[in-house]
């Protein structure tokens, strides 16, 4: 028998994948396969070391469950989602940039009124949010949803707390006719991501920190145009330079100002691409 040839195992492998019907598929899990095969090969892959990643990988799916997403946790920190994101964003300059998800989203947050409060009880300090929502060409978008979600003071999300059964510090709100939107929160703090798992075992053998600077969710919807999933980050915020999980661009990044009565104001403009048409 010939001795056991590392190009021999990739090619058969290949060969196994060939009549896989859906093309996409073909070429993804070829190239998934291609790529693997020579990592392992790029730092010649202990029998050991492979056994810690399927290890670190089986630790990821038993501390996953529907509040908890270590393997989104292990993507962003990669730099896997916010390298997704760069690489689907083909909108024409002067729209908002969009950034990272995050684990955090919760479907159906609570609908709050023009110049309501967001917060619903949240730690922090106050402040207004407003600004508008347009179109390239300087259109306002009326009637567009905001899906709006930040951590409290603690740096804790409502989801965070297992007491709270609530929704905080999360609504949705709309724009006026003039594209305009106007509600109270909380200043935004930086935080760190969760890090008592796998990952943050990963961050800290790395010699990494699990901070991200402070920042405003944001998803705005709005018929006739695509869908815009950002955040908007405090300009005198530690970690900007060293975002746990890469999703800072300078467009994003705004002074919230204070005002004399200790309250804070951000005032920011959503611009959106139009759809292409059918
Ligand atoms: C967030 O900003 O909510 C977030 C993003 C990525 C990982 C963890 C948290
Ligand atoms: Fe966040």
């Amino acid at each position: 028998m010939r001795p056991l040839n590392p190009q021999d195992i990739t090619r058969s492998v290949l060969a196994s994948l060939a009549d896989t019907p859906d093309e996409r598929l073909r070429e993804i899990m070829g190239s998934l396969v291609r790529h693997l095969h020579a990592f392992a090969q790029d730092v010649k892959l202990s029998e050991a070391e492979w056994f810690a990643g399927i290890d670190f990988l089986t630790r990821c799916g038993h501390i996953t469950d529907e509040k908890r997403q270590e393997f989104i946790l292990l993507s962003d920190t990669l730099g896997l989602s916010m390298l997704t994101v760069a690489l689907n964003q083909d909108k024409p300059a002067g729209c908002t940039e969009a950034t990272v998800f995050g684990p955090f989203h919760v479907e159906d947050a609570p609908h709050v009124e023009r110049g309501g409060d967001v917060a619903q009880g949240a730690k922090g300090t106050p402040c207004w949010v407003r600004g508008r929502v347009l179109g390239l060409k300087g259109e306002p978008v009326a009637g567009a949803k905001l899906d709006v979600w930040q951590s409290d003071e603690e740096g804790l999300y409502d989801v965070q707390r297992p007491g709270l059964g609530r929704a905080q510090a999360r609504g949705v709100v709309q724009t006026d006719d003039q594209g305009r939107f106007d509600f109270r929160s909380i200043v935004a703090v930086p935080y760190a991501i969760p890090h008592d798992g796998p990952v943050g075992q990963m961050l800290q053998a790395t010699g990494r920190h699990p901070w991200r600077p402070a920042h405003l969710h944001f998803m705005v919807q709005a018929p006739g145009y695509e869908t815009l999933i950002t955040h908007v980050f405090r300009a005198d915020s530690d970690y900007l330079e060293s975002d746990a999980v890469f999703g800072v661009r300078p467009s994003l990044v705004c002074d919230w100002l204070e005002q004399d009565d200790g309250s804070f104001l951000l005032e920011f403009d959503f611009v959106l691409n139009a759809t292409p048409p059918a």
